[in-house]
């Protein structure tokens, strides 16, 4: 017996509906907010999640899935959604469309970490990426849209917490802030803060360690720091949450677990999914087209995981729409009626009207207690008599009743 690998999971029959739900869900949505649909491969030159990700960041350090391939080249599966779609922006020469280009995706990602609840190892991303305006609109239209998204679930008592990061400019003098800070702790920290501490001390902010966090709780906020153009673009985004209803707080420790983000950054919180509680995060990457080579265009997106919307739906009781079930049951008495049975079969799925016949041999008794089984919605069982009156007696199941029905009008009493 070969067993399916850590931290991954098989979707089975009885819930792909419901994962059915929330893609369908989020098409819906990226249609009403007009972005289209981009798909890359799962895998990519390792160097893309380097340059791209962020060579301090966990994800890249600690959690990828690289190897060699037979050529010799070093992949890495795509630990998120958002690099590989720039990468594909640039290669692709999308930036000669008209500004924004707003694209989205479903993807699997994989990331190698310790399995908990709503923590895998291969799991799957729903994410918007817009290239090409930098106006605090699309962070509110990106904003917004994710908020949406998670509305139309169903999903309750999610916290959305925002903050800026700010760009470069300012960046660069929050981080010397944050160095002398730290410069004389530095010996207490753990060996990561202490190699963030020289090559990008921001990240220290994300350490989960006990130890460092008591520390890291009394470092200078960012907030103190943006520059006046991001200070305006952060004040302008909130203006416009605020005009669109959307409830939020400001935390100024949201930094974000990768290396390319700039100014606004996002992430919806619920506390109904034990410790991994951000259902749904992203934010602007202003810098990350130039540094993988291609004009600097602003951008900004975000991702959901659907793992653990699946998780929060479930675990809070949010009730998914009905799995689709058969709508009628055709149950054949003797050779001659089965033949029939797959003939009508035929002529209702051509229609589309889901239709399910025996394909077990199995007596008319033992056909009728499948068809309840799987929850037909309507039986008629077909045999000599109806083959010759040419009309069937229908059996709804919910309450009993019956009606004859000539076999030709059947597909009119479903459609
Ligand atoms: P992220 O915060 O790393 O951002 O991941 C986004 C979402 O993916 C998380 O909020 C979570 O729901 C889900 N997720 C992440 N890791 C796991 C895991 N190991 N198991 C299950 N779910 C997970 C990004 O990936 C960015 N690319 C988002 C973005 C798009 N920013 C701008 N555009």
């Amino acid at each position: 017996m070969i067993n399916i690998p850590k931290g991954t999971k098989d979707v089975l029959p009885a819930q792909s509906y419901k994962w059915q739900f929330i893609e369908e869900t989020a098409r819906s949505v990226a249609k009403a907010f007009n972005f289209r649909e981009v798909r890359t491969p799962v895998f990519e030159h390792t160097e893309l999640f380097q340059r791209g990700v962020g060579e301090t960041t966990d994800v890249v350090n600690k959690e990828m899935y690289t190897f060699e391939d037979k050529g010799g080249r070093s992949v890495t599966l795509k630990p998120e959604g958002t690099a590989g779609v720039a990468r594909a922006f640039i290669e692709n020469g999308l930036a000669s469309s008209p500004m924004p280009v707003k694209t989205y995706y479903i993807t699997p990602a994989f990331r190698y970490e310790r399995p908990q609840a709503g923590r895998l190892r291969e799991f799957h991303q729903f994410g918007f990426e817009a290239f090409g305006s930098a106006s605090a609109e699309t962070d509110a239209e990106i904003i917004f849209a994710a908020s949406s998204f998670l509305d139309k679930l169903g999903v309750k008592g999610v916290k959305l917490e925002i903050n800026s990061i700010g760009c470069p400019i300012c960046r660069n003098e929050y981080n010397k802030a944050l160095k002398n800070y730290f410069a004389p702790h530095l010996e207490t920290m753990c060996p990561t803060c202490r190699t963030r501490y020289e090559k990008n001390p921001l990240r220290m902010l994300d350490c989960k360690e006990e130890g460092c966090k008591k520390i890291t709780a009394g470092a200078p906020q960012i907030l103190d720091y943006l520059c006046e153009d991001c200070k305006s673009h952060f004040e302008k985004v909130k203006s416009l949450l605020t005009g669109l209803g959307l409830e939020y707080t400001v935390n100024s420790r949201i930094v974000r677990g990768l290396d390319y983000y700039t100014r606004t950054v996002f992430e919806f919180l619920s506390g109904e999914i034990g410790s991994q509680s951000a259902v749904c995060a992203g934010g602007r990457y202003d810098n990350l087209l130039s540094q993988l080579g291609g004009n600097p265009l602003p951008a900004i997106g975000f991702a959901a995981g659907i793992e653990r919307l699946l998780l929060l739906m479930e675990n809070t009781g949010v009730a998914f729409p009905e799995e689709q079930k058969p709508l009628i049951y055709l149950a054949g008495m003797d050779e001659s009626s089965r033949a029939l049975c797959f003939k009508i079969a035929a002529e209702l799925r051509k229609k589309g009207v889901c239709a399910e016949i025996d394909l077990m041999a199995r007596s008319v008794k033992a056909q009728l207690k499948y068809a309840d089984k799987i929850g037909a919605k309507h039986v008629a069982v077909i045999g000599e008599s109806e083959m010759q009156s040419g009309e069937v007696s229908l059996k709804k199941m919910s309450d009993g009743s019956v009606r004859t029905v000539k076999i030709d009008d059947l597909y009119k009493y479903f459609i």
